[in-house]
């Protein structure tokens, strides 16, 4: 390879960073119906409520003290001031082990319409949920045993 062609790629692979980065969680889908599935807990906290969903599948496997199966998905309505602001979901998927930073599980934001936050990669999400690994990265797995 010349000098000149190592600097195109070389500039090619900095270029398509910010991309790649994006793309890190793409796969984490907005569950349909999950407001059907079970809501196990309120958070409430200042002008701030959060109304957490999952299956009934994930609980049974909290009650029973198991890791949440692969497919397990959670999903976070937040609300400021009484008004929905955000969507935050997490997933576990066998195949993202090698991607994540917080087990088997991806992180992703979406706005109240379903469109996912572009900015939002899911790194920040993994690191803070790292800190829960004991509980299979779930803050809330305890709230799911009431
Ligand atoms: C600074 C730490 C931190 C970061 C960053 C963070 N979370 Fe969480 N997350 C929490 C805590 C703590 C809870 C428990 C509820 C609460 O206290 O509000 C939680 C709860 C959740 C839940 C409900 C299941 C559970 O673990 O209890 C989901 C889903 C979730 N977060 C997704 C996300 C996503 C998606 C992102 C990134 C866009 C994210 N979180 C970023 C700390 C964090």
């Amino acid at each position: 390879m010349t000098f000149r062609k190592a600097l195109i790629v070389l500039a090619g692979i900095v270029f398509a960073m910010p991309v790649l980065a994006q793309m890190h969680n793409d796969e984490v889908a907005l569950p349909d119906g999950y407001r059907d599935g079970v809501h196990y807990t309120t958070f409430r906290r200042g002008g701030i409520t959060e109304e957490i969903y999952t299956s009934a599948e994930a609980v049974a496997a909290a009650r029973a003290g198991r890791p949440f199966a692969e497919g397990t998905v959670i999903t976070m309505d937040d609300f400021r001031g009484g008004k929905l602001t955000r969507i935050l979901v997490m997933e576990k998927r066998a195949e993202w082990a090698d991607r994540s930073a917080s087990g088997s599980w991806m992180y992703r934001e979406f706005a109240p319409d379903g469109t996912p936050n572009a900015a939002e990669d899911g790194k920040r999400c993994e690191s803070c949920h790292a800190s829960e690994a004991a509980n299979d990265y779930v803050f809330t797995r305890d709230r799911m045993m009431d």
